[in-house]
């Protein structure tokens, strides 16, 4: 890493990430660190420019209050106190509220004036500094990576794609639950554009037939995750010296909220379970960028922007979007009218500005009318949800004129319909997902 940084001491503040991405968005930077970081751990770090110890309500562990390692003041470094008065910090403390704009201007002087950091954190350096470490851990050796299609992935692929060529193999498992198109396009981008040493396995068969008559949900998310990791692993035997395992670990992934956070690691070693004989040491190479950064990245490495700003998909697909027992038929009606409600949102606008939209097909039938006839076939709900961290949601008022459209061209496109809703429901009472 070539790029100044500011460290960021975490003394109990809720807003260490939105403090770490204000100085990035800066051009600077910037990671946060447990307060009680030695100064041989942070000389250890490469360009540090200065620190700011963030004090916030989370400061007090086992009933006593906890402060920065004295000896940090002597280090050398300029330091900055924010959310807390510390006396021993010379500068001023910076005020500011939980908005990035205002992050910016408050920390502006001391990043720039005093700890005089230059503007160097842009995704063209950290491509570069990223090609040469992972060369210089990987060596001539082979690395794994099971590629989603998935945003985090898929930049993943291409990072490792650009560093170390066809050492890097890819495998992309298509379940049958995946969006209309969504295999095909890892196929057509890594493996034809981009040259990629991919194994594409189709496993729809063997994940529909585990599913068969399986109605509950938590079954079957155990079922497509369990048998996910099957497949993994064994088209991962069947591969020559293979030393390492690619993984899409990312900032969020590294740092929890609260106190002591880049100590409280989560527990993502067992990479998706895969089995303890089964030794790989890891290559994270997006660990320390933010979603926005992931995106940027892959736009810089060239990945396609509807690759890059995929909206969120969970880990079962469309597997949790077709109620209860799979079927093949409403399956099938899931994706279709999931790919028109895509599409008709990209015409609108709507797929930059709402978080998360997709269709469901329940269990259950309706009576209707198709060709003057009685007809009793599958309704298709329409979601569409905006949030910040998926732990609350509210709906998109989505304008009638285009809810209506949609309708139209799902009853007259997807087999097996005769009926179009729109869920209303926040969350809570709802959750995003109906499964
Ligand atoms: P819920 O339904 O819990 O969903 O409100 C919150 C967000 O998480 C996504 N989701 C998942 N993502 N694996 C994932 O990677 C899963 O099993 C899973 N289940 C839900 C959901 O799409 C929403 O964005």
């Amino acid at each position: 890493m070539n790029q100044d940084m500011i460290v960021i001491l975490d003394l109990g503040s809720h807003e260490n990430t939105v403090l770490a991405r204000a100085i990035r968005a800066l051009g600077v930077y910037s990671e946060i660190y447990p307060h009680d970081i030695t100064v041989e751990e942070l000389n250890a770090l490469p360009n540090v420019k200065g620190i700011i110890i963030n004090g916030g309500p989370n400061n007090i562990i086992d009933g006593v209050a906890i402060d920065v390692n004295p000896d940090i003041y002597k280090a050398g470094y300029p330091i900055m106190a924010a959310g807390h008065d510390k006396a021993l910090c010379e500068i001023k403390l910076a005020q500011f509220t939980n908005d990035e704009e205002s992050i910016k201007e408050a920390v502006k002087p001391f990043v720039f004036d005093i700890c005089k950091a230059e503007t160097n954190w842009n995704m063209k350096n950290f491509v570069n500094d990223q090609v040469e470490l992972i060369r210089r851990q990987v060596g001539d050796k082979k690395v794994l990576l099971a590629l989603s299609g998935g945003v985090d992935s898929s930049v993943v692929a291409a990072l490792l794609l650009k560093a170390i060529g066809n050492n890097l193999v890819c495998v992309h498992v298509n379940h049958g639950l995946m969006r209309k198109g969504e295999s095909e396009a890892v196929v057509e981008v890594f493996r034809n554009q981009l040259c990629a040493n991919l194994v594409y396995i189709d496993a729809t068969d063997r994940f529909l037939g585990k599913l068969e008559n399986v109605a509950d949900p938590e079954e079957k998310r155990k079922i497509i995750g369990g048998e996910f990791i099957r497949v993994f692993e064994e088209e991962a035997r069947k591969l020559d010296g293979i030393d390492f395992l690619g993984q899409g670990t990312i900032y969020p992934d590294i740092v929890e909220s609260g106190t002591k956070t880049a100590k409280m690691v989560k527990s993502h070693h067992n990479v998706g379970g895969l089995p303890e004989d089964m030794q790989f040491e890891l290559v994270e190479p997006i660990r320390q960028l933010f979603k926005d950064e992931v995106r940027a990245c892959g736009l810089e490495l060239g990945l396609p922007y509807e690759m890059v700003y995929r909206q969120p998909f969970p880990g079962p697909g469309l597997g949790v979007r077709c109620l209860g027992a799979i079927t093949r038929d409403r399956l099938e009606a899931v994706r279709e009218s999931d790919a028109i409600l895509r599409e008709e949102f990209a015409l609108a606008g709507l797929d930059k500005k709402v978080w998360q939209y997709f269709t469901i097909v329940p269990d259950f039938k309706s009576v209707g009318v198709r060709d003057n006839a009685r007809s009793y076939e599958w309704p298709v709900i329409i979601r569409a949800v905006n949030t910040i961290d998926a732990m609350t949601a509210s709906i998109e008022p989505v304008e009638w004129s285009i809810l209506m459209k949609i309708t139209d061209r799902i009853l007259k496109e997807v087999k097996n319909v005769n009926r179009v809703c729109y869920d209303m429901s926040p969350k809570p009472n709802a959750t995003i997902e109906w499964e």
